[in-house]
């Protein structure tokens, strides 16, 4: 039996070792759900807290494990069905245990897991030509994750700069963004909170606020080293932030202008979750470099950093590497989800789900003044609110919804883009409820509070 609650796993460790885990364990604060009301209620445990026995608390984990899937749908250890509008922050774009995935990572690993980038690699080159036919580029690096496919951007775009004689280099980036964990991706990403307390960081970037032409070209007037821009198409981690009409083209026109590289990072956005295949698509332009990760694996780790045109040809050997990256089985992974995206044509379907629970969620939420806006393209969906919602989350989960909260005030839903129309009726009966239900128990609350 696998204990899923933290007083479980506890009980199963040798009293001798454990004292330190076991009193960090009981400092999780109390989780008491709130029923929304005519939603069933699933789970009843205690919050384990952030820790999980030996793992560093580096994640507020929930107190639920899965062991199964199948599509929209996940089952945890306890048998209980949960309907998964999260997949995994954008990753399972097929769903889960999605057959052709399956049988290119099965096949691929009876004959070969791994070997290294010393030697050719067919998948990889595959995978290369797909996405650069796909994508209108010409070469591919691969890497394991995001955060890794931004650091081959950032270090291209550095070395391309070095080579035509600029020694201190700047790269544009945007206030509110997020490219990664790594120090320089995390120093390109705009969040203070996520940087607090890993100073010194990385020097060579330049932040302007995110969706505002005006405050690049000021930039490029006051600045003569900016070589580069790394740009989310739409902000993930910043509350589903979709900049204005035009600001994608602007900033191409901008960076033709002064020859700088316009680096879309798609990680979040791109593999058809916003009802294209790349969310640049939208806009009729084309970027110099474009990073992707998440969606292309559909749960297999696999990063990439592609460029065209000059940009392509600035790595060279030695130059940059990864042990893993472009490794057989997860570029067997990506070339099925390319398969079966381009097979059910999933970013159009994307595109409709999307409306359809944007248009279900605004005709259910029209009368509550403490939803600001419901906002997004395809399925990549957030629902600001006018106070922070962290604990719609867990509320979600109680009612067997997976959801998230980023920003503190914006329900984020990225559900996989194969969701049927029942399964999005669903998200929006669900979502619906639980928020009507937050803001009604919250305006009572402060109804209720004594004046000071
Ligand atoms: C836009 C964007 N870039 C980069 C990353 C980092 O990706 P990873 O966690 O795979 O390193 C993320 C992760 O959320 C992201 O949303």
């Amino acid at each position: 039996m696998v204990a899923v609650g933290g007083a479980d796993i506890i009980a199963t460790m040798p009293q001798t070792v454990n004292s330190q885990r076991a009193a960090r364990t009981t400092t999780g604060s109390p989780f008491s759900f709130s029923a929304p009301s005519g939603v069933s209620v699933f789970m009843t445990q205690q919050l384990p807290g952030h820790l999980a026995g030996p793992l560093m608390a580096t994640y507020s984990r929930l107190p639920v494990s899965f062991e199964r899937g199948d599509g929209a749908w996940l089952w945890s250890v306890d048998g209980r069905r949960y309907l998964d509008a999260l997949s995994g922050i954008a990753v399972c774009g097929l769903g889960h245990a999605h057959p052709g995935v399956r049988e290119a990572i099965c096949e691929q690993a009876s004959q070969l897991v791994h070997v290294s980038n010393l030697y050719r690699i067919p998948a990889q080159e595959a995978l290369g030509d797909r996405l650069c036919d796909a994508a209108g580029m010409e070469r591919v690096f691969f890497a394991n994750s995001g955060a890794e496919a931004n650091e081959a951007a950032i270090k291209l775009a550095r070395l391309r700069a070095h080579g035509r004689g600029i020694q201190r280099p700047e790269i544009l980036v945007m206030e509110n963004s997020f490219h990664g964990r790594t120090l320089a991706t995390l120093t390109a990403t705009g969040n203070r909170k996520a940087q607090a307390g890993f100073e010194p960081l990385v020097s060579g970037f330049v932040r302007v606020p995110y969706d505002d032409l005006g405050a690049v070209e000021i930039a490029a007037g006051n600045r003569t080293n900016i070589v580069a821009v790394l740009v989310e198409p739409i902000q993930g981690e910043g509350g589903v932030v979709v900049p204005s009409a035009g600001y994608l083209a602007g900033l191409r026109e901008l960076c033709d202008r002064h020859g700088w590289l316009l680096m879309l990072d798609e990680v979040q956005a791109g593999m058809g979750r916003t009802g294209k295949l790349f969310a640049y698509q939208h806009e009729g332009i084309r970027p110099d470099v474009m990073t992707l990760a998440k969606g292309l694996g559909n749960g297999v780790p696999i990063g990439a950093c592609l460029a065209r045109g000059e940009a392509a040809d600035v790595l060279g050997p030695g130059s940059h590497g990864s042990t893993f990256g472009g490794n057989p089985i997860a570029c067997r992974a990506a070339l099925a989800v390319l398969d079966a995206l381009a097979a059910d044509d999933l970013p159009a379907h994307a595109a409709a789900m999307g409306e359809r629970i944007r248009t279900g969620l605004r005709d259910a939420l029209a009368d509550l003044s403490g939803v600001v806006t419901i906002r997004g393209r395809g399925l990549m969906i957030g629902i600001e609110l006018d106070r922070p919602c962290a604990d719609l989350v867990a509320t979600a989960l109680s009612a067997g919804l997976l959801i998230n909260v980023t920003a503190q005030r914006v329900v984020r839903l990225l559900p996989p883009l194969i969701i049927d129309n029942a399964q999005a009726a669903q998200i929006v009966d669900t979502v619906a409820h639980i928020i009507r239900d937050f803001l009604c128990v919250d305006a009572t609350d402060a109804a209720i509070t004594p004046e000071a």
